[in-house]
């Protein structure tokens, strides 16, 4: 149920800066997407492992990049063992890159040597077979020598790339590395698995003028004989490290500021900025912000990071979506270094840990540690600032997606590529389960154990549950009978989350938890869902002691049966099960329980509830409803503390929710509905009017924003007398054609609320439209046109201009915007519809060969109905042409199918919205005012 069209959606938010509500916008959008980590995961899984023949344990690598031509020449002698009679090797090598037969030699410390008699090179996978005159037996150790030689890459600010920009009027070349996932072969031969952790020796050749970075300090500088302007850098032996995280810059840049990090748990760390000389000024600062996020990392992990120098590049015209992290030196995109936030900054020095110290031992691990990487970063992020960049909002936007996404009917249909980042977020919500269940010190004592264990090695989840279980076990902080692993598998086992059932048995004092699969889109015939269980743990907050900080479970729920908790407080005190959304899942209770919850978040005590924990109260209550588990009278009671709410982290799933119902409820009950959320909003948004000013914060800006678009949405009085104000500027304007001087914000409301008058003048506009203008403001004009309008004459005269007149300035891709414009609201496809049954011999004619078209009518025309009398509609016209529809005949049917489902919960939940709509507005004094609109 519930289907949200994608154009409508921007409508109702339409100024606002990040248009979708929560269930559209995917999991993982606060922690910019590592692409290369996830994206590409799924195919980096796939690729082909080398053949365990040889084992590197050394590379000695020598670069000679010619800076102005783009191409590059070196050498690498591999350092190999090998693991079996052979005479064979496999390496990476890309395919751009040239060896020859005789730049190949293999020699063993014993001092013979083989030769290299034949090179083949895979046609599709960036593999080199070298083969031997003869077997090498196991055990054999020696040296891999090749020369190659290679073009850098120009195009992307990926593998060994070289880029230009300005400075002083000069074209300058600077040179980067960025290797992650598996771009090293592109630069030299190598064994390019991160498994692979060995050292490496880097010589380099640079300009004199230039300096050249890379993970380790320079040991020495040589001069090169017969050339005066460039030299030999060699840097000091790395430390055991995977060849995705070898990096170099070469480049005229400036050291920024330098600051020696020590402390007694033997950090001892020289943490450098670099930037070009323009952009020195924007880097000030950075320093300090670096310093505190160390700091924190340095006192979390315990572990001193095993490098002398960490370097951080902003690099010009670096376009990598994530900077490139590394071991020892990051390169990031100049803005993203400069910038105000701690979160990515966290995020990349975790990673030197987390991916450069211990390293997940392949792709297919990467996401987990990606989640560990984004929990701690965040939860940095927040000590250090208060995670004001994240607006406070972290969990909760990720929470609440992954809320929706789970529940659909089938997840992750619409979005490819989104299963990965979601299981990624369930994953980071586990860690911030576990760190709560399981005690702050207690997690940390198991990461620290795990970093312990695993690092200069490579690790898999399994190495993170472990640790984590074995530092909860000497702790006492998990049952007996349970391990982490176990809990981790019932979480990640499968796309869904579960719905914890808490019903209160009043006479005896018990609490009874049960759990079943939350399904929130219908239908909810999911195949298995009566097998599937969690591992849940059961926290409880209780008015009687109340106290949010008491996060260790009590018990945990573990299968299908009914787990009765005795002990709970009185019949007048509530329970909150979950508190602080502390594991990914919502909770409904018994009817009493949750009008115990209203009344106290309507009382003086309110915000002795924290902000999340209100929050959630709220959001389970309105999707519990959604989904049919609870009445929508008791969700719509969960709403009226609001009155006094003043948190953004409250208001913001209120949103998705009016948007959500007001796409739902038919066109009979939209005034009453629209008079509700009047009633809510108004004295929020004239209070955050009253307090703005200049310096505030972002989220007051975004709030006061999204209020404002909503109360216009539904007819708020000094919204729509402001838009219409405005609008009359243009409709005096002397060429109306020439552009438009009013804010987009303003036209929506004009449309949907403004006379016919005003709505032909934008009608007249689209036609109007120069072609030298911008098409996408002609677009957006006719967009609103067709999707703001809730009067059907409105409707009705674009339908006969643009389909029945066959005005010529409307194209078929127009047609296409206004049919998916329509079915945004209940007016919209009402009317299309009545339009197609009054019209049909002509629309007939006219679409018949056009099946697209006709298809897309059929479609907006009949598949968003949810009422009874809607399907009576649809099914009469079916009926009526039936054997007529040709290509949609198997639309219409599935509309019919739709509608039928969605009638039962428009059946079972309208009455109830509307009589306790009705039962509000006539408390609050209120009059359903909407029609009053067209009237005048
Ligand atoms: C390769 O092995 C030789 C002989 O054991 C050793 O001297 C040299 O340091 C090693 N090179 C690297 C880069 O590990
Ligand atoms: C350099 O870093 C120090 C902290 O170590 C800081 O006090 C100073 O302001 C920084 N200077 C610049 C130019 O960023
Ligand atoms: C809603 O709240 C009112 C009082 O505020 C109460 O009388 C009513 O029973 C509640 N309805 C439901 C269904 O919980
Ligand atoms: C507006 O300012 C008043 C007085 O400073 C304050 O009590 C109130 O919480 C503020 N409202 C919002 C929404 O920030
Ligand atoms: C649309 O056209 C029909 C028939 O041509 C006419 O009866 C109706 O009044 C028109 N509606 C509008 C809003 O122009
Ligand atoms: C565009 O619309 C105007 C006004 O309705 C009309 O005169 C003109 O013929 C139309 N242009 C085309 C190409 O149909």
């Amino acid at each position: 149920m519930l289907k949200i069209s994608n154009l409508g959606i921007c409508l109702w938010l339409s100024a606002v800066a990040h248009c979708l509500p929560p269930d559209k916008v995917s999991a993982g959008h606060i922690i910019k997407t590592r692409s290369i980590d996830l994206n590409n995961a799924h195919g980096l899984a796939m690729e082909t492992r080398l053949d365990r023949i040889v084992e590197p344990s050394g590379y000695k690598l020598d670069l000679e990049p010619y800076m102005e031509d783009g191409i590059f020449k070196g050498k690498v002698s591999i350092n190999v063992t090998f693991l079996k009679d052979s005479d064979v090797i496999v390496i990476h090598c890309s395919h751009d890159l040239k060896i020859e037969k005789v730049d190949i030699t293999v020699s063993f410390f014993d001092g013979h040597k083989v030769e290299v008699t034949e090179v083949t090179r895979d046609a599709r996978k960036p593999i080199a077979t070298l083969h031997l005159n003869k077997v090498v037996p196991e055990g054999s150790k020696g040296n891999l020598d090749l020369s190659f030689n290679g073009n850098m890459e120009t195009e992307h600010t990926e593998a060994f790339f070289k880029t230009t920009y300005m400075e002083q009027e000069e074209e300058k070349i600077v040179l980067g590395t960025s290797f992650r996932p598996n771009n090293a072969r592109r630069m030299f031969p190598c064994f390019d698995e991160p498994e692979y952790k060995v050292v490496f020796e880097l010589s380099v050749v640079r300009p004199k003028n230039m300096v050249a970075l890379s993970n380790v300090p320079v040991e020495k500088t040589t001069e090169i004989e017969g050339e005066p302007n460039a030299v030999w850098d060699h840097f000091e032996q790395t430390p055991p490290m995977s060849t995705f995280t070898l990096g170099l810059v070469i480049g005229d840049l400036k050291q920024v500021n330098m600051s020696v990090f020590k402390d007694r748990l033997g950090n001892n760390i020289e943490l450098r900025v670099w930037g070009r000389t323009e952009y020195v000024p924007a880097l000030v600062g950075v320093m300090d912000k670096i310093l505190l996020v160390y700091k924190q990392i340095t006192q979390l992990m315990k572990s001193p990071l095993p490098v002398s120098r960490l370097d951080f590049v902003a690099l010009p015209n670096y376009q990598g979506v994530k900077p490139a992290d590394n071991w020892g030196l990051i390169i990031f995109k100049e803005s993203d270094l400069s910038s105000k936030g701690y979160l990515q900054l966290s995020q990349e020095i975790l990673y030197q840990w987390l991916g450069s110290l211990a390293t997940p031992v392949w792709w297919s691990d990467a996401h987990i540690n990606k989640a560990l990487v984004g929990y701690l970063a965040a939860d940095i992020a927040f000590k250090v600032n208060g995670g004001s960049e994240m607006e406070g909002k972290w969990p909760m936007t990720v929470l609440y997606s992954i809320y929706y996404e789970f529940s659909k009917r089938y997840p992750h249909s619409r979005i490819t590529g989104m299963k990965q980042e979601t299981a990624c977020t369930k994953i980071e919500l586990l860690f911030r389960m576990f760190n709560y269940t399981l005690g702050a010190e207690t997690f940390k004592k198991g990461l620290r154990m795990f970093i312990e264990s695993r690092k200069f090695q490579s690790f898999t989840g399994d190495d993170i549950w472990e640790n984590l279980n074995a530092a909860a076990r000497t702790d006492s902080k998990i049952p007996q009978d349970l391990n982490i692993k176990d809990i981790v598998k019932s979480w990640i086992d499968k796309d869904r989350l579960p719905v914890i059932n808490a019903e209160r048995k009043y006479d005896s004092n018990t609490l009874v938890v049960t759990q079943k699969v939350f399904l929130r889109e219908r239908p909810h015939d999911v195949p298995d869902a009566s097998k599937m269980s969690w591992l849940v743990p059961i926290i409880i907050a209780r008015e009687d002691r109340l106290n949010f900080s008491d996060t260790v479970p009590g018990s945990w729920l573990k299968d299908k049966k009914e787990l009765a908790i005795k002990s709970m407080p009185k019949k007048e005190q509530f329970i909150i099960v979950n508190p602080e959304e502390i594991g990914p899942f919502p909770v409904n209770y018994d009817q009493h329980n949750w009008n115990l919850l209203s009344n106290y978040l309507q009382g003086k005590d309110r915000l002795k509830i924290p902000e999340l924990t209100r929050a959630k109260l709220l959001h389970d209550a309105w999707n519990l409803a959604y989904a049919g588990d609870l009445s929508f009278a008791t969700a719509l009671n969960m709403t009226l503390f609001l009155k006094d709410e003043r948190h953004h982290l409250v208001w913001d799933p209120v949103f998705t929710m009016i948007d959500h119902i007001g796409r739902h409820i038919c066109a009979c009950m939209q005034g009453k509905f629209m008079a509700y959320v009047r009633t809510l909003l108004t004295p929020l948004y004239e209070e955050l009017t009253k307090n703005e000013t200049e310096d505030e914060e972002n989220w007051r800006k975004n709030l006061r924003t999204l209020t404002k678009n909503f109360l216009c949405q539904a007819g708020y009085k000094p919204c729509i007398k402001e838009a219409q104000e405005q609008y009359s500027k243009w409709m005096e304007a002397k060429n109306p054609d020439e552009g438009n001087p009013i804010s987009n914000q303003y036209i929506c409301p004009v449309f949907k609320w403004g006379t016919i008058k005003e709505w032909e003048f934008g009608l007249q506009r689209v036609i109007n439209f120069p072609p030298s203008r911008k098409q996408s403001e002609r677009t957006y004009l006719l967009k609103t046109l067709a999707g703001c309008p809730i009067e059907e004459s409105k409707i009705n005269r674009l339908l006969n201009i643009t389909i029945l007149e066959g005005n010529g300035n409307f194209t078929e891709t127009d047609l296409f915007l206004i049919f998916s414009m329509l079915t945004g609201g209940s007016q919209g496809y009402t009317t299309l519809f009545h339009f197609l049954n009054n019209n049909w011999d002509v629309l007939k004619e006219k679409f018949i060969s056009k099946t697209n078209l006709w298809d897309n009518l059929i479609t907006s025309a009949t598949s968003q109905f949810t009422t009874e009398q809607g399907l009576e509609l649809v099914s009469n016209l079916y009926v009526a042409h039936q054997g007529e529809f040709a290509s949609a005949e198997h639309i219409i049917e599935k509309s019919m199918r739709n509608i039928r489902e969605e009638a039962k919960w428009s059946a079972d939940n309208l009455p109830v919205i509307e009589e306790w709509l009705d039962a509000y507005l006539a408390k609050n004094g209120v009059k359903d005012e909407s029609k009053s609109f067209f009237e005048t």
